[in-house]
């Protein structure tokens, strides 16, 4: 499989992506970075990696991001800290399946700062979502979540610091399911095919 990576920013996912494809548990190949940041520290961290990297301006970022995915023969795209969302148009022209991380356990939460929102409502549990993108902001199926504590001591840092963890492990594990082609899609929700039994429908457990 054909991967994608769109980035905006630090490219601590991306990296995550990265180390799992080159060891092996991705079973795919990182194929494309695209960035609608030009001093994005993600493509700093690409191009070290020798993978063909490109920043296309926002202005013209979905036509240009469209015909490179055509080139590139991409399978699947992660988003990883994309700062923008995609329009429908550009989802459906691109006609392969779409996915972002985000820092909480999604429908709580969604859009920027959401450990800032999670200490403001004092939940005790927040975390990480892997989905499927739609239209609308942080939305779509739900692939796979991790549970993060949150500690009366905590600040922004440092629940993002614990959140960040659990991104970095269930990106690669969703993105190796699709691979694996244990991912199906039936009336907006994601089902699950063969899955170890310890992982609990895709969640909690490393596979
Ligand atoms: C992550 O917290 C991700 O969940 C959110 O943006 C942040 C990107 O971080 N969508 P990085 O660029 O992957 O380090």
């Amino acid at each position: 499989m054909n991967i994608s990576v769109f980035v905006s920013g630090r490219g601590s996912n991306l990296q995550a992506l990265m180390d799992s494809a080159d060891s092996g548990y991705l079973k795919s190949r990182i194929a494309l970075v695209l960035s609608n940041v030009a001093d994005a520290a993600a493509l700093v961290r690409s191009q070290r990696n020798r993978i063909p990297s490109r920043y296309i301006p926002q202005k013209f970022f979905e036509r240009e991001a469209l015909s490179a995915l055509r080139e590139s023969s991409v399978d699947l795209v992660c988003l990883a800290g994309f700062m923008r969302i995609l329009s429908g148009d550009f989802i459906r022209a691109a006609s392969v399946p779409i996915l972002n991380v985000h820092p909480s356990l999604l429908p709580a939460f969604p859009g920027l700062n959401a450990q800032k929102k999670a200490l403001e409502h004092g939940v005790r549990v927040s975390g990480a979502t892997v989905h499927l993108v739609d239209e609308l902001v942080d939305h779509g199926p739900i692939i796979s979540q991790a549970p993060v504590p949150v500690f009366e001591k905590d600040d922004v840092e440092s629940l993002s610091e614990r959140i960040m963890r659990e991104e970095h492990r269930i990106y690669p594990m969703a993105v190796r399911w699709f691979a694996e082609g244990r991912i199906r899609i039936e009336s907006d929700r994601v089902l699950m095919d063969n899955l170890p039994p310890e992982t609990n429908h895709g969640n909690l457990a490393a596979d």
